[in-house]
């Protein structure tokens, strides 16, 4: 395969090198050895929320002490009622098996001083079940499928290349098309960054694994790559998309203004025994829920955005002061030599945090095969909704979900791919009416708007009147983005700010059509 040409034919297309795109990649290249595998990223390579990710992966390692009924049970009562327990029981009895794969890629998960797995406990877990490396267990996994990718050969690896939309009937057969027909997916468009040109790529299978949306947010605890660019290719491509307003904020991102993306402090170290602190060093989580610091973290992020109200004040603390600081330093030498480097030493201070947005329970329907509605299209990871975090993902349940499911798309097209023609006459990417002098600062200003009209007006709590205006502004958004983007010269983020609009536009409309609280969910007009 030449990179340099403006039209790629591959036979595996994968979007995304996160933990969901790269293990899908690994599989499908040794299984299908002649076959060609391109991985697309938009940034570098390693650049995910996956390499971000500081807790862990949830499984039941030892099922003398933990069992698959606890793990599936504390699964289901964190998504509220709103889970698919089918699902749930599929991806927590796979954990094991996929779990073990890691480590035969090469992660190396913390051990106890006798060897046995160190396991850690998160918000919402009856019981010990989080395998970890320290406290950057994501960058443990980024790397070694990294490691593992650029051994094989049949995988081509390009980053800086963003896809801007999925190939359907709407581009091959240039009709008017319905929500409701049936499609095909036969590649993607993908603008070159570097080179500045934009190139089909066409493929018997296309795996979108794009990740996340936490840009759509001003406080957001994802990287800048994050803008939903997955959902939104998905959702204009007319796949099925849901529960994109189940928006999940994490309790304890360090208060750092200024730091985007939020530094998180993982709810690993309330697992440990951190304690909850208003401004004032009053602890309040027995106030909300028995389980106090280790409830869910829709509660515990709630309780925290009531307490903030109440005080006036933007942060409240996390109190570590009575840890062991050794054993507390070898789990979390990363948040350690954070909180150290802005002069906070948790031995007498306690850490100020706030919440931020985290991650999406919700994107684009898959079955438990990852099959998407779009025929060809799959889909792994955080862009997806499976049915298995309802309306409050549990903690450390993400990754876990990433690989599962980057297996069982893996195994479905072993048995079907024979049967995949190659895409054939697909029309290559039309720029013509573009011109090249737009003022960038429309941009920037317009991201900016979506971020503070989303953290204004669909946070934590919603109303009625907040997201009828966030609707009523995100329009104007568009409108405005539409014109810029069907007369000026595509770059990165002016395709990144349509797909920030279209997502946040999505989260609003589910939000407004949503009609009780659950989980994540929470409009004081429901209550
Ligand atoms: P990602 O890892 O986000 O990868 C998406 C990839 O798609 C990236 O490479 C991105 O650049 C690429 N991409 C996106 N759009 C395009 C485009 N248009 N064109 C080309 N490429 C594109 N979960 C847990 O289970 N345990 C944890 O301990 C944990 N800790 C976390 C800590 C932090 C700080 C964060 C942010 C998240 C954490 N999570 C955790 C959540 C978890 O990390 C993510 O949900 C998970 O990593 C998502 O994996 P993914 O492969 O689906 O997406
Ligand atoms: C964390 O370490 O607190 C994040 C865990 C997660 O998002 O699952």
């Amino acid at each position: 395969m030449n990179a340099d040409k403006k039209i790629i034919k591959t036979d595996f297309l994968i979007i995304g090198s996160g933990i969901a795109g790269l293990s899908y990649a690994l599989k499908i290249a040794t299984h299908f050895k002649d076959a060609s595998v391109t991985i697309i990223t938009k940034s570098e390579k390693s650049e995910s929320n996956t390499k971000y990710a500081q807790g862990g992966i949830a499984t039941v390692w030892d099922n003398t002490v933990d069992s698959f009924e606890r793990h599936i049970k504390d699964t289901l009562i964190a998504g509220d009622g709103l889970c698919d327990e089918d699902v749930v029981k599929m991806v927590v009895e796979n954990a094991p098996a996929r779990l073990q794969e890691l480590i035969d890629w090469g992660v190396a998960f913390d051990k106890t001083n006798i060897g046995n797995y160190s396991l850690g406990r998160e918000g919402g877990h009856s019981h010990d079940r989080i395998l970890h490396y320290k406290d950057i267990t994501g960058a443990a996994i980024e790397n070694a499928l990294i490691e593992q990718v650029e051994k094989t050969k049949n995988i081509h690896f390009l980053s800086h290349h963003f896809a801007i939309d999925l190939i359907t009937e709407h581009q091959v057969k240039k009709k008017q098309t319905k929500r409701l027909e049936k499609f095909t997916c036969y590649g993607a468009y993908v603008l070159d960054e570097q080179k500045e040109i934009v190139k089909t790529i066409t493929a018997k299978v296309t795996m979108l694994a794009t990740g996340g949306i936490g840009q759509v947010y001003i406080t957001t605890t994802n990287p800048t790559v994050a803008t939903g660019d997955g959902i939104a290719m998905a959702y204009r491509a007319m796949a099925e998309v849901s529960d994109v307003e189940f928006i999940q904020f994490h309790p304890t991102a360090l208060y750092n203004p200024g730091e985007y993306p939020a530094f998180l402090i993982s709810e690993a170290v309330r697992g440990e025994g951190a304690i909850l602190r208003d401004y004032y060093g009053n602890r309040f989580m027995k106030n909300y829920d028995e389980r106090e610091e280790l409830a869910s973290r829709d509660i515990v992020a709630r309780a925290i955005d009531h307490e903030l109200k109440k005080s006036g004040m933007p942060h409240l603390y996390l109190d570590c002061t009575h840890l062991d600081y050794d054993s507390f330093k070898k789990h979390f030498p990363n948040i350690t030599e954070k909180c150290l480097s802005l002069g906070i030493d948790i031995r007498k201070d306690y850490i100020p945090v706030c919440t931020a947005q985290h991650y999406i329970c919700g994107g684009v329907n898959v079955n438990k095969k990852a099959k998407t509605t779009i025929k060809n299209l799959y889909a792994c990871g955080e862009v997806t909704r499976t049915g298995l975090h309802g309306a409050n993902r549990l903690a450390s349940n993400s990754l876990l979900e990433g690989i599962v499911y980057a297996h069982n798309a893996f195994e479905n097209i072993a048995i079907r791919f024979d049967k995949i023609k190659a895409p054939k006459n697909i029309p290559n990417w039309n720029d013509s009416g573009v011109v090249k002098n737009m003022e960038k600062v429309l941009i920037t200003h317009d991201r900016n708007e979506v971020k503070t009209i989303m953290s204004n007006y669909v946070g934590i709590v919603r109303s009625n009147e907040r997201l009828l205006r966030a609707e009523r502004k995100l329009k104007i958004l568009y409108e405005d983005n539409k014109r810029l983007y069907d007369h000026s010269e595509l770059s990165v983020d002016l395709c990144e700010l349509r797909n920030l609009i279209t997502t946040a536009f999505l989260i609003t409309r589910f939000s407004k059509v949503r009609k009780e609280n659950r989980g994540g969910f929470y409009n004081v007009d429901l209550d």
